[in-house]
């Protein structure tokens, strides 16, 4: 490997641009024994070439099962760890290392820990938008898919740490009645959209149903129609009679809604203080097609935890993916 690549995170190689990239893609994954899994959030592109696209629990599901011998993880740094502790013996690869993300950095792991330790008596409830430091001093981790049922599955009275997206946390805690004590985290794409913006659409579109990642302000999931994780807001769109709908979310998802409902008119709700129509991740926006192609035909640069880590990590992600499995999730 060399250094220009250690330094930039990603094979920084010139790819030809008379290759038929999407081919040659697809014949690397197929020589190498290969799967592409993708996040809603990536380009059109990804999500075209992906073998499997989905939100973060399905991407964990995936993982877990697959019998590849490499995952291409095109989705950020959490969901290649996460890949990476349930298939140890697996090469993990994700096109760019630099594909971090805002949520998971706002909850630093010696910080995390340290208020795990002041409350002894608290289960801890870390989201899947964390690193695996987090997850290794956490006894069960979540999705914005499971989050409620598993918050659920513990006593009314459980005293609980539930960290670290305190919007989705403020939002459990409102439909569980539970007082869960949170972390004060949260996602810089989410907690851009205003509740102004999405008012302002409504007036144009006013038989529209308002989608809402469960990630964004309260005071913008109370606008909503759905509030819901990706795959829980696609599912929504799909089965509802509505013909418009204002999506809080990143737009990525607008790629897999429209495809899968041709007929329905879906509006990217805007960021605030912003002249752009969407808002975009800019961390999962990091990995393109090309990055793709040379980290199949490089084999670089792969996601490693430490196995120390690994091993407390992967009991609270197991026990995720086994409620999840028990509930039909
Ligand atoms: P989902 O699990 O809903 O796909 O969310 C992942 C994420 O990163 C949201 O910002
Ligand atoms: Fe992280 Fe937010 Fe990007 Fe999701 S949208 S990966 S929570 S920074």
């Amino acid at each position: 490997m060399k250094e220009e690549w250690l330094k930039k995170g990603f094979v920084d190689e010139p790819v030809d641009k008379a290759l038929d990239l999407k081919a040659e893609i697809d014949r690397l994954r197929k020589e190498k024994n290969a799967v592409i899994l993708g996040h809603f959030y990536q380009s059109d592109e990804i999500q075209e070439i992906a073998d499997f696209i989905g939100d973060s629990l399905a991407l964990a599901q995936w993982a877990a099962k697959t019998d590849a011998d490499i995952i291409v993880m095109c989705g950020v740094h959490f969901m290649g760890e996460t890949a990476k502790i349930l298939c140890p013996d697996k090469k993990v690869l994700i096109p760019d290392l630099n594909a971090g993300c805002s949520l998971a950095d706002s909850c630093p792991a010696d910080k995390f820990a340290e208020f795990v330790k002041a409350h002894p008596d608290h289960t801890v409830i870390s989201y899947v938008n964390t690193s695996a430091a987090v997850k290794a001093v956490t006894d069960v981790v979540v999705t914005s898919t499971n989050a409620k049922q598993i918050v659920e599955s513990f006593p009314e009275d459980e005293k609980i740490i539930f960290g670290p997206d305190k919007n989705l946390g403020n939002y459990i805690n409102s439909i569980t009645g539970r007082n869960m004590l949170l972390w004060d985290g949260a996602c810089h794409v989410h907690e851009k959209f205003s509740v102004e913006k999405i008012i302002e659409l409504k007036k144009q579109y006013p038989d529209a149903a308002v989608l809402v990642h469960p990630e964004c302000k309260g005071a913008v999931a109370k606008l909503a129609d759905k509030v819901a994780s990706t795959a829980g807001l696609l599912k929504y769109a799909m089965a509802s009679d509505k013909k418009d709908f204002i999506v809080a979310t990143e737009s990525g998802i607008l790629y897999e809604m429209r495809k899968k409902c041709p007929e329905k008119n879906f509006i990217p709700a805007p960021p605030e203080d912003s002249t752009c129509a969407c808002n975009e991740c800019n961390f999962m926006r990091l990995n393109t097609l090309e990055k793709l192609y040379n980290t199949l035909k490089y084999e670089w640069p792969e996601v490693n935890v430490d196995p120390e880590v690994a091993e407390k990590a992967i009991r609270p992600i197991q026990k995720m993916l086994d409620i999840s499995a028990k509930l039909n999730l």
